[in-house]
């Protein structure tokens, strides 16, 4: 057995003796990636260093981080996809590439100080070769010499051991991949990677390669090293569960959906795999409510996974009988800060907003029930709900198609059941194409745009602090091509003097062409020199701090700790203008705003 604190922390002490430097979570919100909404891998924040650009604590880093994937959506319910995961990777950031990548990888699962896994129950896949790039001879090689026998070796094409980019263009490469035996029987001599007993735990990936806009493959100036362990499956495993929810991160959720429902799990497959998506959205929903950059529920990008995870993990309470009045979402999320508020503290300290905005959706959801029960008074006049009247109660009021049947046979009405999946099938290619535009849809180029926007951001957040007063803090900061978004705590709407200041204040740092410095400095020292922003580091990690100087004013304009990228004078940026104000949620105010 081992503990999940057990495994992180084996994990980052056995590459910290390995001179890597460990590196903190960065928030679920991608700071510098407009065309994503969620962070979903650990190489995701570290884009920019894969491509280049240096990172202030090295070129050997690991870390655990806090990941969202929502492609997986429609698997959840299985035994290992989830929504929200946790993900431990190492980097070599042009250091070190395949062999030492391969020998640590082997030596962390099988040395005795280790996880001391037994070879025999280990195999693993190298990248076959096609047009793009050649067999990954030299990985397999490397397993060879450590003594992997050839039939434990596989190889396989770019649907398996090929990872990236993360959006469309990006680094990529071919990967080799380490699967578990997870079975209670003696594992076979050869192994295949489609047995699903063989449980894949960790990818090595070769970031040798930068896929481009053509769909080229144009091989990286720096080869880097990108690796990635799902930390729920590889606890599961290492564990000898089949079953992540039989796990310590999943355990109270489980049991407490026992004692909502008064049903166990493990006894019926269809109440088991409701058990499991209600676990898993309300776990993602804790997260994403709990992250400092503070998404709350909404139809909108961030905010609509969320209100989507929230409800579906009601609807389904409600289906397993569970009652309005137990407020069982509320009542798992806290499980979840139990489970995981040490090992990331920000769910301690933001869990009220949690559990406020988990009961509020909750409730908005209840009353499009009632909405929706009305509706249905009126339909089956011809004794016959039809397809798209069934769709409207699921699409608009959240009604689940057998809950549809169900009140339809009360009243001794059919239900066309077939037109309704016509109509579902329809609308989920159309919100299918949607979502892949906006998850898939490639990384932020870093056009000078996105930098002067950046720069624009800290300026206004100076500017708001000037002006309202120190109580101002970040919540959240998105940028597109066209404008800047930020999101901050104040109470109250701003007024029109309010506004203009702001404005004038910002433009008048713009007009004395000031020039913005980098530095390298730990958060600590970060801190102590007045540096604002959202601080998702710890004390002792080296971060960036972007100031600006007013030399003739004597004065410090602005300094954050931030990822970058910045212009270099703030004469780059021409002339800005708030263009809308709105309130995001209770304290919380949004600004948006362009240059021109
Ligand atoms: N980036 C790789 C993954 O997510 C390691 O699997």
């Amino acid at each position: 057995m081992i503990k999940a604190n057990e495994l992180r922390q084996k994990f980052l002490d056995f590459f910290r003796e390995k001179n890597h430097a460990i590196i903190s979570s960065t928030s679920l919100i991608p700071e510098n990636d407009p065309t994503a909404l969620f962070i979903s891998a650990g190489m995701h924040p570290l884009v920019p260093n894969l491509l280049g650009e240096k990172h202030p604590a090295g070129t050997r880093l690991a870390n655990f981080q806090k990941c969202i994937r929502t492609g997986d959506i429609e698997e959840i319910g299985d035994l290992y996809h989830h929504t929200f995961i946790e993900m431990l990777g190492n980097w070599s950031l042009g250091d070190y590439f395949k062999r030492p990548a391969i020998e640590y990888s082997w030596e962390f699962l099988t040395s005795k100080k280790w996880l001391n896994i037994n070879p025999d129950k280990l195999g693993v896949t190298v990248f076959a070769g096609d047009q793009d790039a050649p067999l990954d001879k030299e990985a397999r090689d490397i397993w060879i010499s450590l003594g992997v026998p050839q039939e434990r070796i596989g190889a396989l094409g770019k649907e398996d051991n090929w990872w990236g980019p993360v959006g469309q263009t990006g680094p990529c490469g071919p990967d080799t991949e380490i699967f578990y035996w997870i079975s209670d029987q003696r594992p076979p001599k050869k192994f295949d990677p489609k047995d699903a007993r063989w449980v894949e735990i960790w990818n090595n990936v070769f970031m040798q390669y930068n896929k481009t806009k053509q769909g080229a493959f144009e091989p990286l100036k720096q080869k880097n090293v990108d690796t990635g362990m799902g930390f729920e499956r590889v606890l599961a495993a290492l564990n000898g569960f089949q079953d992540d929810y039989r796990t310590e991160l999943f355990k109270p959720l489980t049991q407490g959906l026992e004692n909502l429902s008064e049903k166990k799990y493990g006894v019926d497959e269809e109440t088991d795999k409701m058990m499991r998506i209600i676990a898993d959205h309300v776990r993602a929903a804790v997260f994403i409510l709990g992250d400092d950059y503070g998404v709350t529920p909404s139809n909108l990008d961030q905010g609509y996974i969320l209100r989507r995870l929230i409800r579906r993990a009601v609807r389904y309470c409600r289906q397993l009988g569970i009652e309005v009045k137990t407020n069982a979402a509320v009542a798992l999320a806290r499980k979840v800060v139990e489970i995981y508020s040490k090992t990331y503290p920000e769910l301690e300290h933001n869990k009220d907003r949690v559990f406020n905005e988990l009961q509020k959706e909750e409730d908005k959801f209840e009353s499009t029930l009632e909405k929706g029960l009305k509706e249905f008074q009126k339909l089956g006049k011809d004794r016959l709900i039809d397809g798209k009247e069934a769709f409207k109660l699921f699409s608009t009021y959240g009604f689940p198609l057998e809950m549809t049947q169900e009140l339809a046979q009360e009243k001794n009405i059919k239900v066309d059941v077939k037109g309704f999946e016509k109509e579902y099938q329809g609308h989920q290619k159309l919100s299918r194409a949607g979502a892949k535009q906006k998850f898939k849809g490639g990384l932020a180029d870093e056009t000078e745009q996105t930098a002067r926007l950046h720069t624009a951001t800290h300026l206004l957040h100076a500017a708001l602090r000037q002006v309202l007063g120190s109580h101002v803090e970040q919540r959240g900061s998105n940028i597109t091509a066209q404008r800047l978004r930020f999101d901050f705590v104040h109470d109250e709407k701003l007024n029109h003097e309010q506004i203009k200041k702001t404005q004038d204040w910002v433009n008048d740092k713009i007009k004395k062409a000031l020039s913005i410095k980098c530095e390298e400095k730990t958060v600590k020292q970060a801190k102590e020199d007045g540096a604002i922003g959202i601080f998702t580091q710890k004390y002792g990690e080296r971060v960036k701090v972007y100031t600006i100087h007013d030399p003739g004013a004597k004065e410090i304009v602005s300094m954050e700790i931030c990822g970058g990228p910045h212009v270099q004078n703030t004469k780059e940026l021409g002339h800005f203008e708030i263009t809308k104000q709105q309130a995001v949620a209770a304290g919380v105010r949004r600004l948006k705003a362009v240059l021109k």
